[in-house]
């Protein structure tokens, strides 16, 4: 049974329901929607869900906070959409480190736009793992995601040729360190091929990850792709890598990614060198030492991507007495 949901600040319940629906359909690592909502007179509280952590792939569960700060924008997002400032609080109580932050609807903003516009892209945006067409993203698009980053408190390196190249290196080098683990490929496996009906995971026949990228076809010549005509690839990275941090990234990573659909563009995720960390440590030297590479993207023209399920708000609302304010 879903708790009661009740008006919070200037949201009436109808409201609450619908910007916690736009929350949910945040991108999440395997579809883990790690996640976890409780409504109070004060505010919205995301909380993470430990349980739905991946402790191979993530053991540091730092994928899934950058899952949970994603949610947390389309959250914020959807709330001012709907004409409330949507002040927000990360990390609210030492004492409780899976209460990752309060947002608090209670003062009237009128709604900016640009922000409008990324609340329209919540429900278009989806993963696209098919192979991308070349085409040249124009500069006042990358100069838009750029700001989209830095809006978010993270930052947004391009990567050049040379770059790119040594990237490749380094997706091979983490996809063969994570296929020939038997622990990582039971976990892939227990999330990846879930039945048809699953709201939660990839269910099975979908295409789970981005194989033109291992196989390292992309951008090679036999694809025909010159220099300057490859899909972008983008890097998320942050100045430090504590949990703020993570959050903080998964929010930039999400208007990111809400930015370049909104401007017609598809992207997909290329998270083996992040997630082997020795190899996001040779990553974070190739980006010049300074950034800490949280997400990598690619984003081009795919066919239209399909829908991957969620689990209903009943799974993800917290009784307002089943963990303490
Ligand atoms: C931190 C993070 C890492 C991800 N890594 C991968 C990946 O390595 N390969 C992949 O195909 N998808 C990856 N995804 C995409 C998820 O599988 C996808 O968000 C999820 O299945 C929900 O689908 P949707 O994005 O279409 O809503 C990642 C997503 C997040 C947030």
């Amino acid at each position: 049974m879903t708790p009661p949901i009740t008006s919070i600040g200037l949201l009436d319940p109808d409201q609450v329901k619908s910007v916690l629906g736009a929350a949910v359909l945040a991108p999440s690592t395997r579809n883990t929607q790690p996640w976890r909502f409780r409504c109070t007179t004060a505010g919205i509280e995301l909380h993470a869900d430990p349980d739905r952590a991946l402790p191979v792939a993530d053991a540091d569960q730092r994928e899934l906070l950058l899952s949970c700060g994603a949610a947390l924008f389309n959250l914020r997002t959807a709330i001012h959409a709907l004409g409330a400032h949507p002040a927000t609080t990360l990390l609210p109580r030492r004492d409780n480190p899976t209460l990752l932050a309060v947002v608090r609807p209670f003062a009237a903003r009128k709604p900016d736009r640009r922000l409008v516009r990324l609340a329209d892209a919540i429900p278009r945006r989806h993963t696209n793992r098919a192979p991308f067409e070349v085409a040249v993203i124009p500069d006042t698009v990358v100069a838009e995601l750029r700001h989209a980053a830095e809006a978010e408190q993270a930052w947004l390196p391009r990567l050049d040729a040379n770059q790119l190249n040594r990237l490749r290196d380094l997706v091979h080098k983490s996809h063969h360190a994570q296929v020939t683990d038997p622990a990582f490929l039971a976990e892939w496996r227990q999330w990846t091929a879930r039945p048809r009906d699953s709201r939660d995971g990839i269910p099975d026949g979908m295409p789970s990850d981005d194989s033109d990228w291992i196989s390292g076809d992309f951008g090679s010549p036999r694809r025909g792709l010159a220099d300057d005509s490859d899909p972008l690839v983008v890097v998320v990275g942050s100045f430090e890598d504590k949990q703020a941090d993570r959050i903080r990234a998964g929010q930039a990573m999400q208007r990111v990614l809400l930015t370049a659909t909104a401007a017609g563009f598809d992207a997909s995720f290329v998270s083996q060198p992040v997630e082997v960390p020795a190899v996001r440590a040779e990553l974070r030297t190739l980006l010049g030492g300074g950034l800490w590479p949280q997400v990598v993207l690619r984003l081009g023209h795919g066919t239209p991507a399909s829908w991957t399920p969620r689990r209903s708000l009943d799974d993800v609302l917290l009784e307002p007495d089943r963990l303490s304010a």
